[in-house]
Order: C-alpha cells, then sequence, then structure tokens
C-alpha cells in the first residue's frame, strides 16, 4: 500500500505551489487562506483510475475519494484543494454542538461546485492525508462480484452495502482485515444456516435475536440501510454462497 500523508513540513516542499486565494473563492473556508490543488500533492506518482483512495482526517474519520474527483485539474468539473492555516492567521474556532475546534491544519476545499456535485462530507476539516491502496478488486478478488455481474445488478448494489456497512467487521472467503465478526461465506454463508427472515432482524437489530454481555455487532435500522438496499445486501450474500473459495 502506498501511503501518502503530508505533514505541515511536507506542504513547506509544496509551497510553491501554494497562492493566496480570494476569500471569495471558498465560500465555506474561514478565512483569507494559502491553497494548493489537490492535484498538485500526487504529480509525479502514478496512480490507477480505479485505485481505492481515502482521505483520512486528525479523528481518524475515513472515507473513499473517487481519483476523478480528487485529481481533476481540467477546469470541467469542481476542483479540489487544500487550504492551509497561516501561523500568524488562525482560523476562527467552530462551534459544533458542545464541542469547539478549528479546521486546522487542513482544510479541503473545492472550486466550483456548481460543475460537479459535491457532497458535505468531502469539505474535509482537519485533513490528516490520503492513503492509495490497489483496487478493491485486486486487493479481495474473491470478495468482489465476477466481471458478469453488471453494476445495476441487485448483487453489485448489495455487494457496496456490504462493502460500506460490514466489511470493518467481517471478511468473505476469510479475504479482508475486518476479524471482529466472523467471516460470512466460509465455511458456511448465514443464509445458508440462518432462516432469511431472522437474518433480516439480526442485521436490523442483533440484540432483538439473541442476546449476551459480549456482543460487538451493531444494529443497521432502516435509516441506515433501507428496505431496499436490505433486499440487495442478502442478494449479494446468496450469490457469494455459490462463490466459495
Ligand atoms: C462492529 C463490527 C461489525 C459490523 C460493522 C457488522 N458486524 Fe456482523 N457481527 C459482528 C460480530 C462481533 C458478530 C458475532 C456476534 C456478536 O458479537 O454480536 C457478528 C455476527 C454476524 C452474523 C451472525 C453470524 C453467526 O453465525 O452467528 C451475521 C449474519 C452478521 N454479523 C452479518 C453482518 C452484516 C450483513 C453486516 C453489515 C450490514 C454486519 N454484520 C456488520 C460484528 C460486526
Amino acid at each position: 500500500m502506498l501511503i501518502r500523508y503530508f505533514t505541515a513540513v511536507v506542504l513547506i516542499v509544496f509551497s510553491g505551489l501554494a497562492n493566496a486565494a480570494e476569500p471569495s473563492l471558498f465560500i465555506k473556508t474561514p478565512g483569507k487562506d494559502t491553497v494548493v490543488p489537490a492535484a498538485a500533492i500526487f504529480k509525479g506518482i502514478s496512480i490507477p483510475d480505479d485505485a481505492a483512495i481515502h482521505f483520512q482526517a486528525l479523528d481518524n474519520f475515513s472515507a473513499p475519494i473517487e481519483k476523478a474527483t480528487l485529481m481533476n485539474s481540467a477546469g470541467d468539473g469542481a476542483t479540489a484543494y487544500i487550504a492551509i492555516e497561516k501561523p500568524d492567521e488562525k482560523w476562527p474556532v467552530i462551534q459544533m454542538g458542545h464541542e469547539q475546534y478549528s479546521a486546522a491544519p487542513f482544510y479541503l476545499v473545492w472550486k466550483d461546485t456548481t460543475k460537479s456535485r459535491i457532497s458535505t462530507e468531502l469539505w474535509v476539516m482537519q485533513l490528516a492525508g490520503f492513503s492509495i491502496d490497489r483496487p478493491f478488486s485486486e486487493l479481495y478478488p474473491n470478495v468482489v462480484p465476477k466481471k458478469n455481474i453488471s453494476n445495476a445488478d441487485a448483487v453489485m448494489r448489495g455487494f457496496k452495502i456490504f462493502k460500506v456497512n460490514c466489511f470493518s467487521c467481517h471478511t468473505i472467503n476469510r479475504e479482508g482485515s475486518g476479524k471482529i465478526g466472523p467471516d460470512l461465506n466460509v465455511p458456511y454463508n448465514p443464509t445458508e444456516y440462518m432462516h432469511e427472515k431472522y437474518l433480516r432482524i439480526f442485521i436490523r437489530s442483533p440484540k432483538s435475536l439473541r442476546h449476551w454481555d459480549k456482543e460487538r455487532m451493531v444494529g443497521f435500522p432502516s435509516a441506515v440501510i433501507r428496505d431496499d438496499e436490505l433486499n440487495d445486501l442478502i442478494s449479494y450474500l446468496k450469490y457469494m454462497s455459490g462463490r466459495k473459495v
């Protein structure tokens, strides 16, 4: 895995690329900032288009971001910049509920968001860095549905639900780093030994099916996984029961 974390020291190297932006350019940034185009910090490294890129914030918040989104510099869509707090011009403190914090040291900000939609999560405060992995399909070939399954297929949709919600704790075919819960395909897939009705109840609320003090699986209410998404997830699990390794 290639990891590119940048720190203040590293950014000084890039500071030649930085320029002072008009405050109005980035409506969500706290003040007049020094910004570096995000694409610039990856110059010189070849990153495959389907690489798995994640951003990471200081509080360990991490989420995937598409290469095409992060590194777009063609001007036909929104462009990402990394805003850097200047030592002599501290950003204002932000009040969030009872907590106060600052977006510093780095803040992922976007220009031209009218050209392509950028979700709020992608305005990353307290940015710590990016990690770049090989594509998921290369890292975990036996977790991904086969190539003949199209993106529109329920199995593929269910795989995406699995990846986001379950893969952090469960392996499939013993592949993956989440080992808090049991493997969900070998030797048996839960769709083989659990009645579907109870499997659904379990995913929604493990406690409501069985209870002991040390249970660690969280429930997934419909606010997190909608009913149609749960159907897709079960389609994926059923499909994988026919793809054991
Ligand atoms: C926070 C970690 C975690 C997440 C996330 C998680 N699980 Fe679990 N899961 C567990 C653990 C641990 C167990 C073992 C029972 C327990 O401790 O609750 C388990 C048990 C299960 C079981 C029962 C297996 C058996 O044989 O008893 C199923 C089925 C299951 N998980 C499916 C899922 C699905 C589907 C998702 C995603 C929607 C998911 N889990 C997300 C941790 C997790």
